[in-house]
Formats: C-alpha cells, sequence, structure tokens
C-alpha cells in the first residue's frame, strides 16, 4: 500500500511527523509537498494533487492535512472515486474505512496534535472496508458523480 501525502502551510508540521511515522512503521510514502511552513499556499492545489494520483488506484491511499482538514476533503470530494474524511478523533477514522471505505484521510495541523494524528492514522490504517449493506451505499454515492 503507498500512501500519497500532502499539506498546505497549515498544515505543514504536522506532516512532516506523519510522514516520519509512516516511513518509521514501513509504509511506501509519496510526498507531494508542500515543504515548508512559512510559505502561504492554496489548500485545493494539494488536494487536486493528491486526489489525481489516487483516483482509480486500489493500491493507493492519500493523507491531506490543513489548518482544518475541511478544505483538503472538500476538494478532493470533487473529484471522481475519491471519498475523503476529514476527522480528528480515532473512531470516526476507523468508521470512514469500515463503513464508507474512505481513501483520503484528512485532519488539521491546528485541529489534533502530533500524538493524536499518530493515533488516527493507525486507526485508519489498520482498519478495513466491511462491504455488504456498505457496499450497496456506496453505489448510492457514486450515483451523484453520474
Ligand atoms: C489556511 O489559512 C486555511 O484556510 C487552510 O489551511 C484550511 O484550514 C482550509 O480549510
Amino acid at each position: 500500500m503507498k500512501i500519497v501525502i500532502a499539506a498546505d502551510h497549515a498544515g505543514y508540521a504536522l506532516k512532516t511527523i506523519v510522514v516520519d511515522h509512516l516511513k518509521s512503521i514501513g509504509v511506501d510514502v509519496i510526498d507531494l509537498g508542500t515543504n515548508d511552513s512559512s510559505t502561504s499556499v492554496d489548500y485545493p492545489d494539494y488536494a487536486k494533487k493528491v486526489a489525481r494520483e489516487i483516483m482509480g488506484h486500489t493500491d493507493m491511499l492519500g493523507i491531506l492535512i490543513c489548518g482544518t482538514g475541511v478544505g483538503m476533503s472538500i476538494t478532493a470530494n470533487k473529484f471522481r472515486g475519491i471519498r475523503a474524511a476529514s476527522v480528528s478523533d480515532t473512531f470516526s477514522a476507523r468508521m470512514s474505512r469500515m463503513h464508507n471505505d474512505s481513501n483520503i484521510l484528512c485532519f488539521g495541523g491546528r485541529v489534533v496534535g502530533g500524538g493524536l494524528a499518530i493515533d488516527i492514522v493507525d486507526a485508519w490504517l489498520n482498519a478495513e472496508f466491511e462491504g455488504g449493506r456498505h457496499a450497496n451505499r456506496l453505489k448510492k454515492i457514486k450515483e451523484g458523480e453520474e
């Protein structure tokens, strides 16, 4: 499983913590920037990069970090096949995989600290989509793309 990650300036510091963690547990990480917190950038540019990278790839997941996670998720969810979940707790992160088959995890560098972010990422990565009735609900979500 490859993880494609990006952040804006507000999420940069947390991105470095998350990238270090992912590498330490042996995850293959593609980091699409941004690369500092002092230059203001536009979060949609980064959400688009990650969404385009993982569209159609079932062996890839994405992580997007801005100030709140909200702008990143709104942008990523405009792309076909993307199910981006903006969360700030481990339960929602886990359920977003089990019930919603989220393929992009979003959170806020101004909302969660490094320790919680790592727990959120681990909860998300260790959960699996349950299928069944949830697959039928995802089909109904997909109808909105047509
Ligand atoms: C940047 O100031 C901020 O608006 C952005 O990081 C994000 O929180 C948007 O949703």
